[in-house]
């Protein structure tokens, strides 16, 4: 591998040869790529030697810093031991362990594990595998899906045609199946005088009433629990979700939680939806599942689901199937960031950080352009009273000139930092996060 030393040759041969994603790339005229050379803890090292702290934890996957000495050193000895093998008619430790373990952490409720690599993957699986279910139990009319207004599921097809955010649907809408949005429980869309809890109640009404009418044709429920990520950190009240599992179960719709973003500790609890003490039918896990260090996704779900497909027919298996499935080193990366929840008491621990993030972030709260602010576990955000739509950028390069690594969406700046962040660097975050707000009328 050839190195550069400087960052204009790397970012110069980037912009060459990588399509970059989600980028129109013609902006990096004006807005550099940043070269990242090394990275450690919560800070990332470009060519040149200036350092960013990465409050978005590299687009939500990293929990324990970057280089993370645990699961560098599981990495190290699976490395030597097996490095990958195809999940079909074949299996190994660690993605048996994963299983094992992923399943007691939803208390035995949901039984099986079906592995993709990436976050869409997941959501694909789940539709599918939804779909299926009840076609194998006779009930072909179920093909439609449901989501919430907002909602984010990935950007391969199927789970772009169950997202809902504009910009990223509108072009290829020609390609998507259709999909029922209901309205979203996101509190800042509340009535006046309402509570987040009564606009909750009044969205799982109107999710009651789609039911009625189109429960018959319709497969599953598709919802990020309790925060709805791309969208702009939209954060609603626990009640929605324990509405909307009662009325799946009355209308006989799955249950899809795509935790892709919400899991492993990221809103406060394991698993988002135990705050509504709930089960899904499905549940999406990805990101944050290997620490941030290797593309791997799951879906879990019940063993009534999995013995649905569980036949002498071959088609009425599940037929799905990605090369890198269950991959060792990933799964083996997985289990190191699990046995690291276990050992440091994460969840207890975050609990006290939490507080500590939104007292340093107080005076940044208080700013006058700054509305909405909000937070939910280890998620902070807060919309941002600006000039122009160039807002997103401008800020960006503000705040990175300021070792930040901020990315915000439209007008919502959001802090989702590794959870090994420190009381100093919470409240370099919240003084230069101020720093860059006046910077950017
Ligand atoms: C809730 C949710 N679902 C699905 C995805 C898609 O995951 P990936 O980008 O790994 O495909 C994301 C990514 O941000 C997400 O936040």
């Amino acid at each position: 591998m050839q190195t550069s030393t400087r960052n204009s040759v790397l970012l110069e041969r980037s912009r060459t040869a990588v399509w970059h994603p989600c980028t129109q790339m013609k902006q990096h005229e004006t807005l550099p790529i940043v070269p990242i050379a090394r990275a450690q803890g919560c800070w990332l090292y470009d060519c040149d030697g200036k350092r960013y702290l990465d409050a978005i934890s590299s687009w939500w996957v990293n929990l324990f810093g970057h280089a993370e000495p645990r699961i560098n050193a599981a990495l190290t000895d699976q490395l030597q031991r097996l490095e990958h093998v195809m999940l079909a008619g074949f299996t190994h430790e660690p993605v048996v362990e994963l299983s094992e373990r992923l399943s007691a952490l939803t208390g035995g409720a949901l039984g099986h594990c079906f592995y993709g690599s990436d976050g869409a993957s997941a959501t694909e699986i789940a539709l599918k595998m939804s779909f299926h279910y009840w076609r194998n139990c006779g009930r072909t009319e179920k093909t439609e899906f449901i989501s919430l207004a907002g909602s984010y599921h990935g950007e391969t097809l199927g789970a772009l045609s169950v997202t809902d955010v504009a910009l990223f649907k509108d072009t290829y809408a020609p390609l998507l199946r259709h999909s029922a949005q209901v309205p979203s429980p996101d509190w800042r869309l509340a009535d006046a005088g309402a509570s987040p809890r009564d606009h909750a109640l009044r969205c799982a009404q109107a999710l009651e009433r789609h039911l009625e009418q189109h429960h018959a044709g319709t497969a599953a429920l598709i919802v990020e629990p309790l925060v709805q990520g791309a969208t702009g950190m939209a954060m609603y009240d626990a009640e929605y979700l324990r509405q909307a599992r009662a009325l799946c179960d009355r209308y006989e719709v799955h249950l899809i939680a795509d935790e892709i973003m919400t899991g492993f500790g990221r809103t406060g609890t394991f698993f988002a939806h135990e705050q509504s003490a709930i089960t899904p039918d499905f549940l999406c896990l990805s990101k944050g599942i290997t620490g941030g260090y290797l593309p791997l996704s799951v879906v879990l779900t019940r063993d009534a689901v999995y013995q649905a497909f569980y036949d002498e027919a071959v088609t009425r298996g599940f037929l799905h199937s990605h090369s890198y499935t269950g991959n060792a080193l990933a799964c083996r990366a997985a289990l190191a960031t699990l046995d690291i929840f276990e050992q440091d008491g994460v969840i207890e621990a975050n609990r006290g950080k939490a507080q500590r993030m939104t007292a340093a972030a107080k005076a940044l709260a208080e700013h006058p352009r700054v509305r909405n602010f909000r937070s939910t576990g280890m998620i902070w955000a807060f919309e941002v009273d600006a000039a122009d739509t160039t807002f997103s950028r401008r800020f960006f390069a503000a705040a990175l000139s300021r070792e930040l690594l901020l990315r915000p969406i439209g007008n919502t700046v959001y802090f989702m930092p590794p959870y090994v962040i420190s009381d100093a660097e919470m409240e370099l975050l919240a003084a230069r996060t101020r720093e860059a707000l006046d910077a950017t009328p």
